[in-house]
């Protein structure tokens, strides 16, 4: 059985039709608001669904829950607030119950919005609550700072689709519902990824898929700090992974198209409830999930999962793994015994330094035909 949506109902802000052609003929007449793709993507994550439940960005009310309790203001889980920013200039003429089109970069309208509430927001406030600290040089604060005043909350509703990149690997959560239920999979274990995978990746993948029936491995792209690796470096070294290394038949790959927060243990809540929506019954949770530098103890977003006992995705955490050359392979922290000293540990920054130098990174922390696809690339780095 596939998970049931958060919130009990799959959202779709979807216009189909005849309603379609009305509201792309009205759009032209109607007030406009330009989104850069970071938001752009995640109007279209609304609107089929992976945010589910919400219906579009939150007003004041679920905002403010979101960021003191890690709730709705309905008391349903939700860890990162979804907002729309805009300046002053760009509101001053509208009113709550207007009607706005959202533009992506290019000027195409891809939404209709309905202003329920226009507020003012604590940047600082935000930043601490969201991400431990006010720290500008962590790359979720920075970006917080550099957002507009004011936030609109309303519904959406998606009239345009995006352009996407990533056609070939792209499935909505219709979708993989029923592509889930076709294989006849009952437990489905969600991987969130924003690296190229290390044996430590594969390892945890395994671990849990030796207890489940198939592995969501579905990593993101969109935006990510600079020196992270490339969307389609990412997709290419899973690929290649997965034709070598997993068993026909046990793993789906696709993309969750949104933006990496760095936000740690409330990311790791948000990164699970979206896996959920895709229809996800468990989700891995390792070390250091969705952390940035030393901000985040090691298994603070395991922790975190004490909190949401009503979450409805089975979380599986699992300890650090890394080659230990006295057992002969990949271990977990768990499960051995043995001193420091025979521990070859993940290092994504090992390993990308390594490549940066075109050095194969050796066998004991990734698969050589992952290191070589990866190092086809003259720069598989996202740069500023
Ligand atoms: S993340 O920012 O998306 O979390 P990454 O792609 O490196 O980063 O990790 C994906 C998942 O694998 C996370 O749940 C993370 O905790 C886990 N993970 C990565 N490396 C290890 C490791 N060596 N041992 C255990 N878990 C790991």
């Amino acid at each position: 059985m596939v998970a049931p949506p958060h919130g009990g109902k799959l959202i779709n802000r979807i216009s189909k039709g005849k309603r379609r052609i009305r509201l792309l003929s009205e759009v032209e007449e109607l007030p406009k608001i330009l989104v850069p793709k970071d938001i752009a993507v995640d109007i279209e994550n609304i609107a089929h669904g992976v945010f589910s439940p919400l219906e579009g960005f939150m007003n004041q009310e679920d905002y403010l829950n979101v960021l003191n309790e890690m709730r709705l203001s309905n008391d349903i889980p939700w860890t990162i607030p979804i907002v729309l920013d805009v300046d002053e200039e760009a509101i001053k003429d509208l009113r709550e119950g207007d009607e706005i089109a959202i533009t992506n970069e290019d000027g195409k309208p891809i939404a209709i919005m309905k202003i329920e509430e226009a507020y003012k927001w604590n940047k600082r406030e935000h930043a601490f609550k969201v991400f431990k600290t006010t720290d500008i040089d962590h790359p979720g604060v920075a970006k917080t700072m550099q957002m507009k005043n004011i936030l609109l909350g309303g519904k959406i509703e998606l009239i345009n689709e995006l352009e996407n990149p990533f056609h070939h690997y792209t499935l909505r959560p219709v979708e993989t519902r029923i592509l889930f239920k076709e294989k006849k999979w009952n437990r489905i274990v969600g991987f969130q990824t924003r690296n190229a995978p290390h044996l430590g990746h594969e390892y945890v993948q395994k671990a849990a898929l030796t207890f489940t029936d198939g592995l969501f491995i579905n990593p993101l792209v969109g935006w990510k700090k600079p020196g992270d690796y490339k969307d389609q470096v990412i997709l290419e070294a899973y690929d290649t992974l997965i034709k070598h290394y997993y068993p026909k038949n046990a793993v789906v790959l696709a993309v969750l198209r949104t933006s990496m927060r760095y936000a740690g243990p409330r990311e790791a809540i948000f990164h699970a409830i979206l896996r959920k929506n895709f229809g996800c019954t468990h989700f891995i949770v390792g070390r250091d999930h969705a952390g940035v530098k030393n901000y985040y103890k090691p298994y603070e977003a395991q922790e975190i999962f004490r909190e949401f006992p009503d979450l409805g995705i089975i979380p599986l955490f699992v300890k650090e793994a890394f080659y230990c050359t006295k057992c002969e392979g990949m271990v977990s922290e768990k499960i051995c015994p043995h001193p420091d000293k025979y521990k070859i540990r993940m290092s994504g920054t090992k390993i990308r330094k390594m490549i940066m130098k075109k050095i194969k990174p050796p066998p004991t922390m990734m698969r050589p035909e992952v290191a070589e696809a990866i190092l086809k690339w003259e720069n598989p780095f996202v740069t500023i």
